[in-house]
C-alpha cells in the first residue's frame, strides 16, 4: 500500500489527504499546528465556481487568465474552471452550508474582475471557517492518521526522491517515511509587516522545497490585498464588501481609483492596491477610506451585520461604526502566486514529492490571482495531488535544469552579500520590515539590492536553529532571498509584480542549493551554506 503523508490542513492538505485516502493509500497528516491553524480558517469573501446557468467555464477560464495579467497558464486555468463544480458538490456534501437566497438558490457573490457573480460563499464572509470545519469533520471521520502540532523541519530524500519528512513534535526529532509527500503548507505572507495571513504562513514547505532542490518559480508574484482595516492589527475587509457597493475615497473624500482603472473599486487586486498606496504617499501615508455607508440604502447597518458578520464584529470592536462613517484601510501582503513549480496532478521536479495550494505554482493564478481562486485553487488541484500521489507509480519526471553558479546568472545583486552595507541584528520584525520596504507593493533595483545585501548577511548569522521558531526565521529567510531574488530578476512590471524602473526581463525559475547542516555537523557555523539562487530562464 503507498504511504502518502500530507503536510498541511488548509483546504488543499486536507482535500488531498481524503483523495489520497479514497484511493486506498494510507495516509498521515501532519500540521504545524492545531488542524485549523490554516489560512482557510480566515478566508472571508468566498469560493468561486461555474455553477449557475448562466455563468460559463470559458468565462472563469478568461477571467482569471486576464487577471494573471497575461502569464497565467490556460491549461491550468481550465482544470479549475472546469472542476469548481464537482469540487463544490464535495464541499456541500462535506457538510458546508453555502449562503442561500430566500428561495434556496445558492447566493451569488462578486468581487473584482469577475465578469459574472460566481462567488460562493458561507456564514456571510466567514466562508473558509464554514470550509474548514467541515473538511476537519471529514477528516476526523476518515482512515487519514493526524499528527498535530508536528513542524516540517525538512523533505527527506534519497536517490534524488522524496522518501519522507523529518518532523519535530514535542521537541523530539524524527523521520517519518512516505512514498509520497504532499506539500500542502501555504503561503508566506508573515514575510511581509503587513499582511492578512495568520502567524502559521511562514513559507515551511516552500523552503523545504528549495533547499531539497525542487524547482520553484513566480515568487516574485506576491499579491498585496487592497483592503485591510489600518493598524496593527490589519484585519481584513473582503473584496466583497466592494462587490456589494462599498467606494473608496482619499483624505479629500474623493473616489480616486477610476483614475487607474475603467473598474474603479472592481478593477483586479494589483491595480487598486497600488493606487491605494500611491494615494497614501501622496496625503503623507495617511490611509484612504472605504466608504460602506450608502451599502444596501436605509437598511446599511442590518445588510452589513447580516452579510458580513465577521467584518462587522471586528471593525466595531476596532471602534468603527462603518454604516456610518468610512473606515481606514490600507494594503497588505495577502498572496503568493509563485511557488513550488508543480504540473496539473501536483507533481513536482522531486519523484515522489507532489504540492497543492498557496505552496504550489501551477500557473493557474499568472502574475496576479483572480479573487475567489485560491480556496478553488486548494479544492481543485488539492484533490488532483492527492489521487496522484496515491498512486503507485510516477510518470516520467522533467529532468531538472541545469544549475547554473549564481554569479553567472545574470542577476546582478541577487544573491551577493555588500561588505558595506549597514544591517540591523536579524529579528523577524526586522525582516518582515525590510521585505515591506524593499519587496514590497513597489520596489525598485536599489530597493532590492539594499534588501538583497541585508538579507545575505543574516543568512550568515542566523543559524543552528532548535525549535520550531528558529526553523520558521530560517525559513522565512530562505523564502525572504528567494522572492528578492526573482523580484530583482524580472526588471519589467506585470501583474503584481511592480517595479518603478522598467527595462525588459524574462521570466525567472529559481532553483536552490540551499542546504541545511544538522547542529552537530562540522559545518554547524553556517546551517544554511548556500542559499544562492540560480535562475534560470523558464519561458
Ligand atoms: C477577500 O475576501 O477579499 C479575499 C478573498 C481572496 O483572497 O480571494
Amino acid at each position: 500500500m503507498t504511504h502518502v503523508v500530507v503536510v498541511g490542513s488548509g483546504i488543499a492538505g486536507i482535500t488531498a489527504a481524503l483523495h489520497a485516502d479514497a484511493a486506498g493509500a494510507a495516509v498521515t497528516l501532519v500540521t504545524k499546528g492545531a488542524l485549523q491553524d490554516a489560512n482557510t480558517t480566515v478566508a472571508q469573501g468566498g469560493i468561486a465556481a461555474v455553477v449557475f446557468p448562466e455563468d460559463s467555464v470559458k468565462a472563469h477560464i478568461r477571467d482569471t487568465l486576464a487577471a494573471g495579467a497575461g502569464l497565467g497558464a490556460p491549461a491550468a486555468a481550465r482544470v479549475l474552471a472546469d472542476e469548481g463544480a464537482a469540487r463544490i458538490d464535495e464541499l456541500i456534501e462535506a457538510g458546508v452550508a453555502f449562503d442561500r437566497t430566500a428561495g434556496g438558490d445558492l447566493a451569488r457573490g462578486l468581487e473584482a474582475a469577475h465578469s459574472f457573480p460566481r462567488v460562493l460563499h458561507a456564514g456571510g464572509d466567514a466562508t473558509g471557517r464554514a470550509i474548514e470545519e467541515a473538511l476537519v469533520a471529514r477528516l476526523r471521520a476518515s482512515g487519514v492518521r493526524v499528527l498535530e502540532h508536528a513542524f516540517l523541519i525538512d523533505l527527506v530524500t534519497a536517490d534524488g526522491r522524496a522518501t519522507g519528512v523529518d518532523l519535530m513534535i514535542a521537541g523530539c526529532r524524527g523521520i517519518l517515511p512516505a512514498d509520497a509527500v504532499v506539500l500542502a503548507t501555504g503561503g508566506a505572507g508573515r514575510l511581509y509587516a503587513h499582511t492578512t495571513n495568520p502567524a502559521v504562513a511562514t513559507g515551511d514547505g516552500i523552503a523545504a522545497a528549495l533547499r531539497a532542490g525542487a524547482e520553484v518559480a513566480d515568487l516574485e508574484f506576491v499579491q498585496f490585498h487592497p483592503t485591510v482595516l489600518a493598524g496593527p492589527a490589519c484585519f481584513l475587509v473582503s473584496e466583497a464588501v466592494r462587490g456589494e457597493g462599498a467606494t473608496i475615497v482619499d483624505a479629500a473624500g474623493r473616489r480616486f481609483l477610476f483614475d487607474a482603472h475603467p473598474d474603479g473599486e472592481l478593477a483586479p487586486r494589483d491595480v487598486v492596491a497600488r493606487a491605494i498606496a500611491r494615494r497614501m504617499r501622496e496625503q503623507d501615508g495617511r490611509p484612504v477610506l472605504l466608504d460602506a455607508t450608502s451599502v444596501r440604502g436605509a437598511d446599511t447597518a442590518a445588510f452589513l451585520a447580516a452579510r458580513f458578520p465577521t467584518i462587522d464584529a471586528a471593525v466595531r470592536a476596532h471602534g468603527w461604526d462603518w454604516a456610518h462613517s468610512p473606515i481606514p484601510i490600507t494594503p497588505a501582503a495577502h498572496y503568493l502566486m509563485g511557488g513550488v513549480v508543480t504540473d496539473l496532478d501536483g507533481r513536482t521536479s522531486i519523484p515522489g514529492l507532489f504540492a497543492a495550494g498557496e505552496c504550489a505554482r501551477t500557473g493557474v493564478h499568472g502574475a496576479n490571482r483572480l479573487a475567489s481562486n485560491s480556496l478553488l485553487e486548494g479544492a481543485v488541484f488539492g484533490a488532483r495531488a492527492g489521487a496522484a500521489a496515491a498512486s503507485t507509480g510516477w510518470p516520467t519526471v522533467r529532468e531538472p535544469a541545469a544549475v547554473v553558479p549564481s554569479g553567472a546568472s545574470g542577476a546582478s545583486g541577487a544573491s551577493g552579500a555588500s561588505a558595506d552595507i549597514a544591517a540591523p541584528p536579524f529579528s523577524r520584525a526586522a525582516l518582515q520590515e525590510l521585505m515591506w520596504r524593499g519587496a514590497g507593493v513597489e520596489r525598485d533595483a536599489p530597493g532590492l539590492a539594499h534588501a538583497t545585501a541585508v538579507l545575505s548577511r543574516w543568512a550568515a548569522a542566523v543559524r543552528n536553529p532548535r525549535t520550531p521558531a528558529d526553523f520558521e526565521h530560517e525559513n522565512l529567510l530562505t523564502v525572504a532571498r528567494a522572492v528578492v531574488a526573482a523580484a530583482s530578476v524580472r526588471r519589467t512590471s506585470v501583474g503584481a509584480h511592480f517595479r518603478r524602473d522598467d527595462p525588459a526581463c524574462r521570466t525567472p525559475v529559481i532553483r536552490s542549493v540551499a542546504t541545511r547542516h544538522a547542529p552537530d555537523s562540522p559545518e554547524s557555523g553556517t546551517h544554511v551554506r548556500s542559499s544562492a539562487h540560480v535562475l534560470q530562464e523558464a519561458r
